[in-house]
């Protein structure tokens, strides 16, 4: 009965869920013209669009990916929080909206990375609504993106599940739900696992430039995971974190990556990039550590830490790992020989600091010249854009560079 009753509500929140989806579908129509369209009966429903795939590096032998934290997007119009007086009357949900749309056109970046709390859900009367609100820049630039959850977003109509089902069924969207637990074991119990924890968990291939030898292979892979929100943990509460199950599929997907390994002249694994919300525990060491950007507020961590620093370590692949939650911390800090950047927030709506511009972060990865065409991953640079007249680029600096690792 038990499982009955859950599989009941699971279609009944599914029929809910695909309902949500259509009539979000129909309002937007309404507002925008679509090129395509599919009608059904006499109403007029849309087709998703989707980017061109596999993701890949330009000719030019670059890729570059603009990591968006922390939007806290309300209603469209909801106010600014931590800006001047001066600037108060006039901001809203609207100039996160302007700021993303002019990052987006002054770096032209070949990806977009949301890395949680797109939506500030206590308010978002409707979740579905925000949501197409706040990807809005994303799905109008054509561009490949995806996103992940923060711990706000579930906070209004939709679950953490509704969610990235909605997000990954938007224009352009290349996020997914989640990937098969097939073939993977729990590392305390030795038990097979039958579900990954969590919604949001998935990898991206990046493959060569085009025409070159690497072509048809991945030469930087991106981790997206769900770090959750909030729990109650031994009676105490605090924020949600990357669960045993999660881990054990990353390195089961890392390995597999690694299985197709190509240029034997470096023997370096493929470079991989993770992109979460919530930070680990051990950021709070780089406190006392040199640091590229600002430390400006407490590291608000899970009291649970779950081992996710060894687990980069041992799979020997993640070079750098992106990051929100602390909108005042934007820095990139090295934790074993692996590079932690905050996003550093861009949302009017989120907490900031008045006068401490709202920003956001660009990362590049570039590719090593070989005797006749592109060949790996040589260098990962990352710097920021501040919300400022100019547009301020700031803090550049390389993350990885592979003659100087090994
Ligand atoms: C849709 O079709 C039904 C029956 O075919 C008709 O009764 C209804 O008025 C139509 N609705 C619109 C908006 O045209
Ligand atoms: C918000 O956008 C409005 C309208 O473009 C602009 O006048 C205002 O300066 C912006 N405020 C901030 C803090 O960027
Ligand atoms: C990549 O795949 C395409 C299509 O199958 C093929 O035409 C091309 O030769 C391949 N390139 C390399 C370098 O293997």
């Amino acid at each position: 009965m038990d499982s009955e009753n859950t599989t009941t509500e699971k279609n009944w929140k599914h029929s809910l869920l695909y309902l949500i989806f259509i009539i979000s579908i129909l309002h937007l129509t309404n507002q925008t013209n679509f090129s395509r369209k599919l009608i059904l009966g006499n109403e007029t429903v849309r087709i998703k669009k989707n980017p061109e795939l596999p993701l890949r590096f330009r000719s030019d032998g670059t890729f570059k990916i603009l990591q968006v934290a922390d939007m806290h997007y309300g209603n469209g119009i909801t106010r600014c929080r931590d800006v001047l007086a001066s600037e108060f009357e006039f901001c809203s949900d609207l100039n996160t909206t302007q700021f993303l749309k002019r990052v987006i056109e002054k770096e032209s970046p070949d990806f977009l990375a949301f890395t949680g709390d797109n939506i500030f859900g206590s308010s978002s009367p409707d979740a579905a609504e925000s949501m197409f609100k706040a990807f809005g820049p994303a799905m109008e630039s054509g561009l490949p993106w995806a996103a992940i959850l923060g711990n706000h977003d579930q906070e209004s109509t939709l679950n953490r599940e509704e969610l990235m089902t909605l997000i990954s069924l938007m224009d352009y969207s290349v996020s997914q739900i989640n990937p098969s637990a097939d073939s993977l074991t729990d590392s305390a119990t030795g038990r097979m696992i039958s579900k990954i924890d969590g919604f949001g968990n998935y990898n991206l291939r990046v493959y060569g430039a085009p025409g070159s030898m690497l072509a048809n292979n991945s030469v930087l892979n991106l981790f997206f995971l769900d770090s959750g929100d909030r729990v109650v943990y031994q009676g105490i509460r605090t924020y949600g974190w990357i669960k045993d199950s999660q881990l054990q599929w990353l390195r089961h997907v890392s390995r597999e990556l690694q299985g197709q390994e190509t240029d034997a002249t470096y023997p370096i694994k493929t470079p991989a990039l993770a992109f979460f919300h919530i930070p680990i525990p051990e950021i709070r060491q780089l406190f006392y550590k040199e640091i590229i950007g600002q430390f400006q507020e407490g590291v608000a961590c899970s009291r649970v830490n779950s081992a996710v620093l060894q687990t980069f370590v041992s799979m020997g692949d993640v070079k750098a790992v992106f990051i929100g939650h602390d909108h005042t911390n934007d820095f990139c800090g090295k934790l074993d020989e692996i590079w932690f950047c905050y996003g550093g927030g861009i949302g009017y709506h989120g907490y900031g600091k008045a006068g401490w511009p709202r920003r956001a972060r660009i990362i590049q990865a570039e590719l090593q010249k070989g005797k006749k065409s592109w060949t790996n991953v040589q260098r990962i640079m990352t710097w920021k854009r501040l919300d400022d007249e100019k547009m301020s680029k700031i803090d550049e600096q390389v993350l990885w560079d592979r003659l100087l690792s090994r």
